[in-house]
């Protein structure tokens, strides 16, 4: 069995998992505490799916056991986050939050009826059952979702600066772990709350603006997508400030 020593230098450390890069490889590993077998394996398949489907995403090498954890070694991709860029070149930013929008648009061009994938709408009805929020909350929640349209857009679920690295003229995109197939306006709201969460208010209004412009789509609509979605990250987010923040988004609109 492989140990950790042999996986190189650790550059970095999230809750429950740990980043090393070792001569072309980046290997992630994954606390079992927090993850399965099978959650990584989720990750694997969804990052060979999207190359399957032309994306610029690290190639997977490797899936293993290490220890009581979970491995899974890729390509390393040699170049920089869109959030290191940001913040190196903070005057910048407008053009580098475009530049997200752009690779999002691609993305999310991409139609997708493929079974390997999860329908984004039952990811979200699942996360609502499971937010802890009252009863009258979550059915005005399931009721408002199930109205929505459905599309088959390929999703990423995870879109921030952090998981795009671009290289010359060419991007790529890690993290495929929340990969799903729903509705543009969806993700938009996903990034859009991800980059609140962060502490990035302005960036996320800068953002949503900015998406809105380019896919000529209300700012309303989204807004809706915004409030489902702030339901869902409360299954995920324990700490009490972000939480009130989930809160106060899930009422943005009278969704009564
Ligand atoms: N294949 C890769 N090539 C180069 N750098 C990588 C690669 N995979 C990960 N990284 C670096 O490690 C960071 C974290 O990786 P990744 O986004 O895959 O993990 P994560 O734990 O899911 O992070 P988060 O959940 O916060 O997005 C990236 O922002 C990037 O800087
Ligand atoms: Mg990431």
């Amino acid at each position: 069995m492989i140990n950790e020593k042999e996986l190189g230098e650790l550059i970095l450390t999230r809750n429950n998992k740990k980043i090393y890069r070792n001569d072309g490889t980046i290997t992630k590993v994954y606390d079992h505490k927090a993850y399965s077998f099978s959650d990584v394996l989720r990750e694997a398949m969804n990052q060979s799916y999207a190359r399957e489907c032309g994306f610029n995403a690290p190639e997977v090498y490797d899936v293993f056991p290490i220890g009581k954890d979970y491995a899974l070694a890729s390509e390393e991709i040699k170049g920089k986050t869109l959030a290191q860029l940001i913040e190196e070149n903070p005057s910048d930013k407008r053009k580098y939050i475009a530049k997200l929008v752009q690779i999002q648009l691609d993305v999310l061009s991409h139609l997708s009826s493929n079974l390997k994938l999860p329908k984004l709408k039952d990811k979200l009805n699942a996360y609502i059952s499971d937010s802890g929020l009252d009863a009258s909350t979550r059915y005005d929640l399931h009721v408002r979702l199930e109205k929505m349209p459905n599309h088959y857009k390929v999703c990423h679920g995870d879109l921030v600066p952090h998981n795009i690295i671009l290289v010359k003229d060419k991007y790529y995109i890690l993290d495929w772990a929340h990969c799903t197939r729903g509705n543009s306006s969806a993700d938009a709201a996903m990034t859009y709350i991800l980059l609140v969460l962060d502490g990035d208010e302005k960036g996320a209004e800068m953002y949503l603006k900015e998406f809105c412009r380019r896919s000529d789509i209300a700012i309303q609509y989204v807004q809706q997508w915004i409030s489902v979605v702030s339901a869902t990250k409360l299954v995920t987010t324990k700490d009490k400030e972000k939480r009130a923040l989930l809160l106060r988004n899930i009422n943005v609109v009278d969704y009564i």
